[in-house]
């Protein structure tokens, strides 16, 4: 049970790059993996979920050959993988576990999905539901819970679905059973979620339409191999964004950031709050968008976060809660009911942490709001929570004391290598190892 110990004080500094993303490393192997051909993929996540999915395509028959961040995929096309042996297990991964769920669902063999105890506890119902609909037969635990048994050689039809929630795992799942079943397959989101299925699904040579909130796919469609070069994850940016917004006398510039504008809703939150954020050398990598953000020290002040940002910087709330902490007034957030169901609950965990370190914070059940303050020290619980764990970190920048930041280890499911590069930027973060 890995500990964090954050000493007080200190600004964030530098260049720096953190790892690719994890949505579009998980994409990257589930495509290339049911493509014709060979891909090559530069920049993947060496984090425990993204290096999971491989795993499970491995254990499906794909032949994957993987050198640090360097990925060959040989593709076994729509109809080419096998049976797998063993359980597939997704460990702390929702994305994982919901998109193959899609795919699976359009197999000739059966499969079981296992996760972590985190995993096991979150809804499975919202993808379960409509996979039903189309003709898969799936069972699960009471509640919708993993571990999810998927009965092979179900005939997947089309259905055209009005998602309830906004949610690209669903939205993705059932594209991905889409490509399964007979027919066109209708999807509307509620609100704009982040549309990296979509854009990989066409790079791949998938002909798919999305017009405003309805994506339609038709299945049987050969995919075929391409290149993927994976930019840097703006959901592990965000840390350094809020650390140098935070902490005086920062500047700090974060190389070849993904900026697909389905997922800047966090520079947009902090930029209403009054951060020093510019987007430097804007440019197209295969069909996303990337640039280089520099940050440097502002006076942040509290703000009503407005609703439509809320699915666009639906990973970043745990930091951004620290920014809230840091501004001069309150900070007000609702239509967050999502945050529950994350890796911990991410509302009532952050209020828990942000009030031990004596900031006023008041749960609601889609939100909080947070009085800004003075950050003391203290020992916070992150539940394994690897976002939590980090947000807290971030926040040692601006605390009057250590703080302890328990069960850690979860941190390199989506940023192996935080602690030291954390450090490099000015962060005094160590590891205690209990
Ligand atoms: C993800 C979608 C989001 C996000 C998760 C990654 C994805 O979940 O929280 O970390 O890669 O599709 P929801 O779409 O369920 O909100």
């Amino acid at each position: 049970m890995a500990q964090f110990v954050c000493k007080p004080g200190n600004n964030v500094r530098g260049m720096i790059r953190v790892p690719g993303d994890k949505s579009i490393s998980h994409r990257s192997i589930i495509l290339s993996s049911i493509a014709e051909g060979s891909s090559q993929i530069s920049g993947f996540l060496q984090g425990e979920d993204s290096l999971n999915t491989i795993k499970a395509f491995q254990q499906m028959g794909v032949s994957i050959e993987r050198e640090q961040d360097q990925v060959t995929v040989i593709g076994a096309g729509l109809h080419g993988l096998n049976k797998p042996v063993a359980d597939l297990d997704m460990g702390n991964s929702g994305t994982a576990m919901r998109l193959l769920l899609g795919l699976l669902a359009g197999q000739a063999f059966d499969t079981r999905l296992i996760g972590d105890s985190s995993l096991s506890s979150r809804p499975m119902q919202r993808v379960i539901q409509p996979l039903q609909m189309m003709g898969a037969l799936i069972e699960s635990e009471p509640g919708g819970r993993a571990p999810l048994q998927i009965r092979g050689n179900s005939e997947l039809h089309a259905i055209d679905y009005d998602m309830p929630v906004a949610s690209a795992q669903v939205k993705s799942c059932l594209l991905l059973a889409g490509l399964y079943a007979n027919g066109e397959t209708v999807v509307r989101e509620p609100a704009p979620t982040r549309d990296h299925s979509e854009r990989m699904l066409r790079g791949f040579g998938c002909e798919l339409s999305s017009h405003q909130s309805e994506i339609r796919v038709r299945g049987a469609q050969v995919l075929t191999a391409r290149d993927v070069e994976v930019p840097a994850d703006i959901s592990s940016a965000a840390f350094f964004m809020v650390a140098a917004s935070i902490a005086d006398e920062s500047e700090i510039t974060l190389q070849h950031v993904g900026v697909n504008p389905t997922r800047t809703g966090v520079i947009d939150i902090l930029k209403l709050m009054g951060a020093n954020i510019e987007l430097v050398n804007q440019r197209d990598i295969g069909g996303e968008p990337v640039a280089d953000i520099r940050v440097t020290g502002a006076r942040l002040k509290g703000i009503d976060i407005p609703l439509h940002l809320v699915p666009l910087a639906i990973d970043e709330f745990p930091v951004l809660f620290i920014a809230a902490a840091c501004a001069d007034g309150t900070t007000r957030l609702s239509g967050a009911e999502e945050l529950r169901v994350k890796e911990s609950d991410r509302i009532q965990v952050m209020a828990d942490g942000l009030v031990t370190l004596g900031i006023e914070a008041q749960t609601q059940t889609g939100g909080i709001i947070i009085q800004g303050g003075e950050l003391a020290g203290g020992e916070v619980e992150s539940h394994g929570d690897h976002r939590i764990a980090m947000a807290f970190s971030v926040a040692s920048l601006r605390a009057k004391d250590e703080i302890h930041i328990n069960d850690c280890a979860n941190v390199n499911t989506s940023f192996p290598g935080f602690v030291e590069l954390a450090r490099t930027a000015g962060i005094r973060i160590s590891t205690n190892d209990q």
